[in-house]
């Protein structure tokens, strides 16, 4: 194995290792995972002081919380015995410990603890408070970093803020729905069919078609695919659109971006979906989805009736997704060798940034 690694580090791309070792997942958990910046939420989720939600990935448990309108993140362990402090999302002013009943603030620091006093042997461990993980918000997203000294969000993310989440207003749609799916399959396969066009008119022949997408040159560490289309792409061609365009967009276009490691959006004239894989084991990962909608549209009455086909649409594209990569799984990590044709290179530009990603110091 540690061959293959250095292999890898020389410049080869495809290993079958990488979808189905241990140790590969534990490396890119490490490498990539633990380094970079990871979108977990939106802002609009902690609108409000004390709103609270906990994200359990990468066997972390942590939660993000409003404090006085700052959003910060915490490790969700009290700092006494490590008991998990928080379940689900809510409101609270403070954070109660369900173990020994200490309290700790919104913003992390110990309030009381009782059945102990100041000074007693081995506290002051504890008086440090939680243990805070890096937090910044941007484009209605909340982003977190678990290592000690991350570089800036904004070099990380690059042109990824003046190319999708201005143009397409993220941080003023209104997310309306996520959900989630365990899938039997490497978190890499659900971003490497979302960035390749051959599949399309295969796979998704009755709900895509065929699409005519070109790159779009990016700068940071994300990737991006684009069609110039006047038409949303959030719902098949005979179906008239019901959302309100994005009003912010002042060109037609479509964007489907792969942000490293893990965020896959699809940025369209009227909505702004997202799909984000996290490693569970090499062969398996859990994928969140996001669907958010122009605000005007979604304060609507007849909202449950405007959205419908464009439920009935993403539904029917990700379950064709989720079905391919999960077979692909099977294959893939007994496949001695693969090739990619021009209309996969954004498979292999991914391929270059884990690469690159993987063997940093
Ligand atoms: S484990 Fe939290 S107060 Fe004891
Ligand atoms: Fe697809």
């Amino acid at each position: 194995m540690s061959e293959i690694f250095s292999t890898y580090d020389e410049g080869e791309s495809f290993f079958p290792d990488a979808y189905a070792s241990e140790r590969w997942c534990e490396r890119e958990k490490s490498r990539l995972f633990k380094k970079k910046w990871l979108m977990v939420g939106r802002e609009e989720d902690v609108r409000n002081d004390g709103d609270f939600f906990c994200l359990d990935v990468l066997a972390e448990s942590i939660f993000i919380t409003n404090s006085d309108n700052n959003i910060r993140a915490f490790y969700n362990v009290c700092p006494h015995r490590g008991m998990k402090l928080r379940e689900g999302h809510g409101n609270s002013a403070s954070v109660v410990c369900p173990f020994h009943g200490w309290v700790f603030s919104n913003n992390g620091e110990i309030f009381s603890h009782p059945g102990v006093r100041d000074g007693e042997e081995g506290f002051d461990n504890c008086l440090l408070g939680l243990k805070k993980v890096h937090c910044e918000v941007t484009g209605g997203f909340v982003w977190i970093n678990f290592s000690q000294d991350p570089g800036s969000l904004k070099d990380q993310i690059g042109s990824l803020e003046e190319d999708v989440l201005t143009p397409f207003d993220t941080g003023g749609l209104t997310c309306y729905k996520v959900e989630e799916s365990f899938l039997q399959a490497n978190w890499k396969l659900y971003l490497e069919v979302g960035m390749e066009n051959l599949h399309i008119p295969f796979v998704h022949r009755g709900s895509i078609g065929k699409q005519s997408l070109s790159r779009l040159k990016t700068s940071g560490e994300w990737q991006c695919l684009e069609m110039e289309d006047a038409e949303t792409a959030s719902l098949p061609r005979n179906i008239k659109a019901g959302l309100r365009n994005i009003e912010s967009l002042d060109r037609k276009v479509t964007r489907f971006c792969l942000v490293y490691p893990n965020l896959f959006i699809v940025a369209t004239i009227d909505s702004v979906w997202w799909a984000q894989t996290w490693p569970v084991s090499p062969e398996t990962c859990v994928v969140k989805f996001g669907f958010c909608v122009p605000k005007s549209s979604f304060e609507r009455d007849d909202f449950d009736e405007i959205i419908k086909p464009y439920e009935c649409h993403w539904s029917q594209v990700i379950s064709e997704d989720e079905a391919i990569i999960q077979r692909h799984q099977k294959g893939v990590k007994k496949a001695s060798s693969v090739f990619y044709t021009r209309y996969e290179k954004e498979v292999e530009k991914f391929h270059g940034w884990l690469r690159s990603a993987f063997v940093e110091p």
